[in-house]
């Protein structure tokens, strides 16, 4: 294996066992996006501080600022549970292509052909062995040219244990995301608890700490340039084998329309901010959300254009026609490329008007998120009945109602605003009115915000509870509502159904295009991430980001000094860290005199993979996977071992944290240290 060329030390039946405890029994996915890792026998988890952000700010109050301030749980009674999070195991893989596909033939009606493969997946979860406490997923890989059955495990009892300051978790906030050099502590702890058998359970006082018979050891011993690590984790989605078409109507088309937009919305947030610290406080995980994927996009078409990669995708389509040629394989290979490029000329209209929709409606505004969190209520009562629309009635009124709690109607007013203009000047026609087309949205969000029910939280409750009868007849009364309404039934009625029509037949194609790609490779190309747990690995490693200029894959402590600006709230230092700092106070963490933060690595992640455990040839933990660098976040649709970076905190950075700045021994003595 190439691995072991590398330098690796681990055999497979390390990394995943299904009959013995192995590395896969230590790695969890963290709350369904991020990763986790096992780091002691009481079931104790390390993940990212971005990862915890949402808990640790639950837990926050003017008193007990822990975003601010950080949190060390002194005790187990100390610890913090967490409703509603869970952490999944994975225990066993199995493939089950041929049982999700029995009954299917290829030329079947697509519909037809998805509600067979829906029925066997769902015989399967019922009829697959599996003990009382676990459940099975059923995911697809390779575009649907295999499936593979997963027995997990969700532990649903998981509570805080520690957290950094931001000021050293999310040391650098926006400025620094997806940059190097970095410096920052991106980290928190976590526990599960499970029922008097070791199972999942619910919240109970009555639980207890897990009990881990498989948990990482963690390595004080350092890191160089050169070693080689792992990364085991759960990688949310890349698309490497999309068609060149897909590729440079993502880069020129779709990302720029995405960041315009966001660009405008995040203008229109900084202004306010900048000039009143209650909006800045308010506002600074919102700000923090929108600008992570529009830095990312901003960073990935700059990566294909650099990379020449859709020129390489070309070339790569040529070779493919030609191999297809020589093996002889089925002719309709050779036009799959035509038949690409008429798809995507088709969708591209859709897929824009879906994107200025999906950002407009649903990511960036919470106003409008209202006016369709509504309609899709009002829909729930007009198809299923008055029962449906009262067994979700709660569930719809927790989610608007947290759209009031950092909200700022000011602000939300100026980005209503800008969201709408941008809507109306850049909609495709075709899904566009001439009426709508000319009305004045400075007047219309000046009505809207003073009189509108979807900016009062008290009125758009109480209708809410009230019968639905009364609910619909009301709501369709209200002038903001019946405005937004028209364009999210477009959104229903026109966008949705020619998108998915087209995205269907896309999907068809790239599931044969993966068969062909399959059929001629010299060996099994690695599968698209799809949220599975696997690994990924490489070499810690620095890289040449433009001509010129080479990044050191190492940051230090004495980095975080260098971009200390007192007061500021992404760059300020705390006290006592620049204290530990000037007393070089880093025993036996380090002993080199400098204290290690940050390091880069060679290995293709992607979002998902934070908080995944790096590993050494030895299996033990070396560092936190958190983030990847600018130049290199086209890695989900291209990757170049060039420039395509991870970032991962240093452990020795974590363990001095715990141990010098918060004074926590009772974790640290929890921990399997190797010196
Ligand atoms: N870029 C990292 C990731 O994609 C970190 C994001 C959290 N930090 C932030 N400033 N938004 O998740
Ligand atoms: N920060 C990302 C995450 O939350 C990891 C960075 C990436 O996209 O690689 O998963």
């Amino acid at each position: 294996m190439e691995m072991q060329e590398m330098g690796s030390k681990l055999t497979s039946k390390d990394i995943y066992d299904p009959e013995n405890l192995s590395l896969n029994d230590a790695v969890i996915q963290f709350n369904g996006g991020c990763t986790g890792e096992i780091v002691s026998s009481h079931g104790l988890i390390f993940t990212n501080h971005h990862c915890g952000y949402s808990a640790i700010q639950s837990h926050s109050t003017f008193e007990h600022n822990y975003i601010k301030d950080g949190f060390w749980a002194k005790s187990y009674k100390e610890e913090l549970p967490n409703p509603g999070m869970y952490v999944t195991f994975v225990r066993k893989i199995q493939e089950v292509t041929d049982k999700v596909l029995k009954g299917v033939q290829d030329n079947m009606d697509e519909n037809l052909k998805k509600s067979i493969i829906q029925k066997n997946i769902n015989y399967l979860i019922k009829t697959l062995p599996k003990k009382k406490w676990q459940e099975i997923q059923i995911k697809s890989f390779y575009d649907g040219n295999k499936f593979y059955a997963f027995t997990v495990e969700n532990y649903k009892d998981i509570r805080l244990v520690g957290a950094p300051p931001s000021s050293i978790g999310k040391f650098g906030a926006d400025t620094d995301n997806w940059m190097w050099p970095r410096h920052s502590g991106d980290f928190s702890i976590f526990r599960i608890y499970a029922d008097k058998n070791n199972h999942p359970a619910e919240y109970s006082p009555d639980n207890v700490p897990y009990h881990a018979d498989k948990y990482f050891r963690i390595s004080i011993k350092g890191i160089k340039a050169g070693d080689f690590f792992l990364i085991y984790g759960f990688p949310g989605r890349t698309q490497e084998y999309l068609p060149s078409f897909a590729v440079e109507q993502k880069v020129n088309i779709i990302n720029p329309a995405r960041i315009e937009l966001r660009e405008k919305v995040l203008n229109v947030m900084d202004q306010f901010m900048k000039n009143n610290d209650t909006i800045k406080l308010e506002y600074t995980a919102k700000y923090a959300r929108i600008a992570n994927y529009w830095k990312k996009w901003i960073g990935e078409s700059q990566g294909i254009n650099k990379t020449k990669a859709v020129e390489r995708k070309k070339a790569f389509e040529k070779e493919f026609i030609k191999k297809v040629q020589e093996q002889n394989l089925d002719p309709s290979y050779r036009i799959i490329f035509n038949e690409f490029q008429n798809l995507y000329n088709q969708i591209k209209n859709p897929e824009l008007a879906r994107n200025y929709f999906v950002e407009t409606f649903y990511l960036n505004n919470d106003f409008l998120k209202r006016s369709l969190m509504i309609y899709q209520l009002e829909k729930l009562y007009e198809t299923e009945g008055k029962d449906e629309f009262k067994k979700n009635r709660e569930k719809f009124l927790s989610r608007i109602q947290s759209t009031f709690s950092n909200y700022n109607p000011q602000v939300d007013q100026e980005i209503f605003k800008t969201l709408l203009k941008l809507y109306l000047e850049k909609m495709p026609a075709k899904y566009l009115d001439e009426e709508s087309k000319n009305k004045n949205v400075e007047e219309l969000a000046k009505q809207f915000y003073a009189s509108s029910i979807l900016n009062n939280k008290k009125a758009l409750t109480k209708l809410i509870n009230k019968n639905p009868k009364k609910f619909i007849k009301s709501i369709e009364n209200d002038n903001g509502y019946a405005f937004l309404k028209k364009f999210i039934q477009t959104y229903y009625n026109k966008i949705s159904p020619d998108y998915y029509s087209l995205r269907d037949k896309i999907n068809k194609l790239q599931k044969k295009y993966m068969s062909g790609i399959i059929k001629t490779s010299s060996r099994m190309p690695l599968p698209d991430a799809n949220s599975t747990l696997r690994i990924s690995y490489g070499i810690i490693k620095g890289y040449e980001p433009r001509d010129a200029v080479y990044y050191f894959p190492i940051s230090h402590l004495r980095g975080v000094l260098e971009k200390y600006i007192p007061g500021d709230y992404e760059f300020d230092v705390p006290a006592k860290l620049i204290q530990l700092y000037e007393k070089k106070d880093f025993k036996p963490y380090s002993t080199s005199g400098e204290m290690p933060v940050n390091f880069l690595g060679s290995a293709h992640t992607t979002g998902g993979n934070s908080g995944s455990p790096a590993i050494n040839k030895e299996g033990d933990l070396i560092g936190i996977n958190f983030d990847r660098v600018w130049e290199g976040t086209m890695s989900d649709l291209y990757y170049d071992k060039k420039i395509s970076r991870n970032i991962m905190v240093d452990i020795r950075y974590i363990l001095f944290i715990i141990d010098k700045f918060a004074n926590n021994q009772r974790l640290i003595n929890e921990l399997d240290i190797v010196h």
